[in-house]
This record gives C-alpha cells, sequence and structure tokens, in this order.
C-alpha cells in the first residue's frame, strides 16, 4: 500500500517526498512523524476541485484537530482553505502563524469565557455555538465590546453514522449541540436572531462522526439538516446563509479499504444535497465542511527504530506470536488503544523482500501498549526501520508525555527536501514545567 508521492527507490527503500525514509530516520532521529507535503496539497485540491464542479457556493475548512502546528496553518493558507480550531492553543496557534482568522471557524462543546473572549479579539469568522449558556456569553461580551460576531448554530441532525462510539457525534445522545428533534435547536435560532446585531447567524452546523467509509450518514443528515432549513424559516421567516455539514470522510489505513475518492464523496454529497433543496423548496446555502482526517491521513507516516524482538508461545494457532517492539507507541499513537484503530507497517528498508511473516507490532510503554496486533511483514531485524501507515491525522495532534516520552519531531518532506515543523521535545522540555516547592527542595 503506497501512498501519496510514496515509491520504491532503487535502494530498495521507501521513499516519501522524493526523500529516503531511512536516511529520514538516520538524520532526524525516531519515531519520527513524515509528512507527504505534495499529497496534503494534491487533497485540498482535489477535495475543492470535486466540489466546486458540482456546487461552487462551498468553503472547505481543515478541521485542524487532525493535525496542528503552525506549518500547517501557511500550507492551508497558500492552499486557500478555512481552518477551524476547537480550543484556545488551536486558536492561537493560527493566529502565531498568521493565518487570517476571518476565515477560521471555533468549535467547542464547553468554551471558555477566554476562548470566546480570543474569538471576539481575533476577529475568527464564525464561532459555532454549541449551547444556550455559550450563545448568551457570547452576545453579553460582544455587545460590551460594542461588536458583531457571525456564529452558526451547532445542531444534532439525530443520525448514528457506523463508526467506532468513540467518534460518532451526530446521535441524539450526545455532548455535541442543540437537538433538533426536541425543538431546543430551533429555540436556540429564535434566541440568536433576538440577539441581532451583536449576534449574527448565518447558518447551521453539524458533524456526525469520523472515519466514515461511505455517504450514507452524510446523506441522511443533508436530509434532516435542509429540512431544519425549512423549518427555520417557516417558523421565523429568516432563510439561513450557511449550511456547514462537518467533515467524517474515511481514509484508507488497511490495503483492502477502498473510502470514497472526493469525486464519489462530491457526487452523493451535491446530489443528497440538491435533491433535499428541491424537495423542501430552499435556496441554495453555501455548503461548508470541514475535512480532517481525509485531507491529511494518508499523508502521514511515523518511523520507528525497531528493538527487541521476541517470540511466545500462546494458545491459538500457529503457537507463537512475534513481538517486534519498537521505540514509540501509546505517547505518539493512542488510537489503537483508543478506539482500536488498526495500521499497515513496512519494513523501509526493505521494500523489495516478499512480506511473508505475521507480527506483532508493540510500543515501549508501561502497558501492553500494542501498536498493530497484526501485520504481514518482510523479514524484520533489531535496527531496521518500521515505517507506519497513515498516521498523518489526530497521531501527533494527539501525542502525550506519558512515561515521560519525548514528542517527536515532526517534517515535511517535497521534492527530495525534509524541513522540520515541529522539533523533537528534549528531556529538559519534559522536566520544563516542573517546579519543586521549597517544603520539598
Ligand atoms: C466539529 C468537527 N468538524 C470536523 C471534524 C473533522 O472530522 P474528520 O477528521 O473525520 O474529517 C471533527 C472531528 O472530530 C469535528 O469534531
Amino acid at each position: 500500500m503506497l501512498l501519496g508521492t510514496q515509491r520504491v527507490n532503487a535502494h530498495g527503500h521507501l521513499e516519501i517526498g522524493g526523500c529516503d525514509a531511512v536516511e529520514l530516520a538516520r538524520q532526524f532521529g525516531t519515531p519520527l512523524y513524515v509528512m507527504d507535503e505534495q499529497c496534503i496539497r494534491d487533497n485540498c485540491r482535489r477535495y475543492k476541485a470535486a466540489f466546486d464542479a458540482r456546487y461552487p457556493k462551498n468553503e472547505i475548512s481543515f478541521a485542524s484537530k487532525a493535525y496542528l502546528n503552525m506549518a500547517i496553518c501557511k500550507l492551508m493558507q497558500q492552499e486557500g482553505i478555512g481552518l477551524d480550531v476547537a480550543s484556545a492553543g488551536e486558536l492561537y496557534t493560527a493566529v502565531r502563524a498568521g493565518y487570517p482568522m476571518e476565515r477560521a471557524l471555533l468549535h467547542g462543546n464547553n468554551k471558555s469565557e477566554a476562548e470566546l473572549q480570543m474569538a471576539l479579539d481575533h476577529g475568527v469568522g464564525r464561532v459555532v455555538v454549541d449551547n444556550f449558556l455559550e450563545l448568551r456569553l457570547l452576545a453579553e461580551r460582544a455587545k460590551a465590546q460594542g461588536k458583531t460576531q457571525k456564529i452558526f448554530l451547532r445542531v444534532t441532525p439525530g443520525i448514528d453514522p457506523h463508526t467506532h462510539r468513540r467518534i460518532r457525534t451526530g446521535q441524539e445522545d450526545t455532548k455535541f449541540g442543540l437537538s433538533i428533534a426536541t425543538g431546543a435547536a430551533l429555540d436556540a435560532v429564535t434566541e440568536a436572531l433576538g440577539a441581532a446585531p451583536h449576534i449574527q447567524i448565518t447558518g447551521i452546523h453539524c458533524h456526525i462522526g469520523s472515519q466514515l467509509l461511505d455517504a450514507h450518514t452524510h446523506e441522511q443528515a443533508i436530509e434532516v439538516m435542509v429540512g431544519f432549513l425549512r423549518r427555520i424559516a417557516d417558523v421565523t421567516g429568516w432563510v439561513p446563509e450557511d449550511l456547514d455539514i462537518g467533515g467524517g470522510l474515511g481514509i484508507r489505513y488497511l490495503e483492502g479499504q477502498r473510502p470514497p475518492t472526493y469525486d464519489e464523496f462530491a457526487d452523493s454529497v451535491i446530489g443528497a444535497l440538491r435533491a433535499a433543496l428541491d424537495r423542501h423548496a430552499v435556496p441554495e446555502p453555501t455548503l461548508w465542511q470541514e475535512p480532517g482526517r481525509s485531507l491529511v491521513g494518508e499523508a502521514g507516516v511515523t518511523l520507528y527504530t525497531v528493538g527487541v524482538i521476541k517470540r511466545v508461545a500462546i494458545p491459538e494457532a500457529p503457537g507463537t506470536r512475534t513481538y517486534v517492539a519498537i521505540d514509540g507507541g501509546l505517547s505518539d499513537n493512542p488510537r489503537p488503544q483508543l478506539y482500536d484503530a488498526v495500521y499497515e507497517a513496512l519494513v523501509a528498508g526493505k521494500m523489495g523482500e516478499p512480506k511473508d511473516q505475521t507480527v506483532t507490532v508493540a510500543g515501549k510503554h508501561c502497558e501492553t501498549d500494542i501498536l498493530i496486533p497484526s501485520v504481514q511483514i518482510g523479514n524484520v531485524e533489531t535496527g531496521d526501520i518500521l515505517a507506519v501507515q497513515s498516521t498523518g491525522a489526530y497521531n501527533y495532534a494527539m501525542a502525550s508525555n506519558y512515561n515521560r516520552f519525548t514528542k517527536p519531531a515532526c517534517v515535511f518532506v517535497r521534492d527530495g527536501q525534509a524541513d522540520l515543523v515541529s522539533r523533537r521535545e528534549t528531556l529538559d522540555d519534559v522536566v520544563r514545567l516542573d517546579e519543586i516547592p521549597a517544603r520539598l527542595a
């Protein structure tokens, strides 16, 4: 499974963005997150082109929770992509990168007053209001400061997508947004309209879930959301300009997986949208989307160095298991532990060899942090560089310092050039925030 610009070079090594993966590991150390810059740019262009061709009134914003640092903000700005941020830290990163904040959306189910103030101070384009408390706090602050804040209202369409329970968000029983079914969403729209001119509601938002391998639930959600646009117009007389359907398109983690292409996805989404707009006699809104995983996931590879290889006896066939331990694990990729995420791995320096053994890839944390329970792989030996595929989304972004591991570095590779975009943490970084109270000194 070669993704993006990956290929096998003349040395039989994995090459990403024109850079030899074994050489990258030597130069920058491991674990190392490698991001294929051209792949990200191509994904942005293809996603945009797929929707521009079918429905020109559309806006694409990158869900930065998937992968964020200042370099990706610059890249998204260059590609003309908006930015969705969901915390003070994400917002601050975008501001520090010089990202044009009028193209940003602020998310969160429990935004602090400080976060709302940051949105007002930095001219964030839309605050995606999640609840009544937030609506009131934002309205008060905007009024006190003589400002107008544009908002979307996050609503729950009551759609239950078939994905892991921890990444489902559009069903009724959720902490996110306001229910259409109970009438809470409509009450919030009415209240928001009443808070003009300091609050300017321009549309409604939903996000139903992540890593969705077909467009079925998006189609269902669009039908509910457009029905709600109709109801808003009927009850309030206001016709919303914007409809945001969040993110969610899945990617390939395993060889056999086949998520919709951007064109197939756009066909389904725009087909469903046009049909629903006709059925409910609703004028065309601007369609907003917030893809995260589908723009960066397949662009990322994590390089590890293989350490201990251990063969143990197991009761099931074939009677033994081979544990291949790598120099990272839970702290750089918590997804297998969080939601049973699955991955493919390659021996970066032996791409020409047959994949004739099955191994279990284990991390080095004080947990049974199995990174890949079972993977078909070539002849792997201590010192080899293991490349784990499709780690561009929710890996670096979710990294922790568990066991006081230092967070890995991240590089962008393109046309044979590798540039650091996040430095590797040092041991001094690990103790940087610690204090020893005088009574313990
Ligand atoms: C509000 C919102 N929008 C967009 C996304 C991005 O989702 P994905 O990475 O699946 O495209 C998320 C993910 O959690 C989200 O919560």
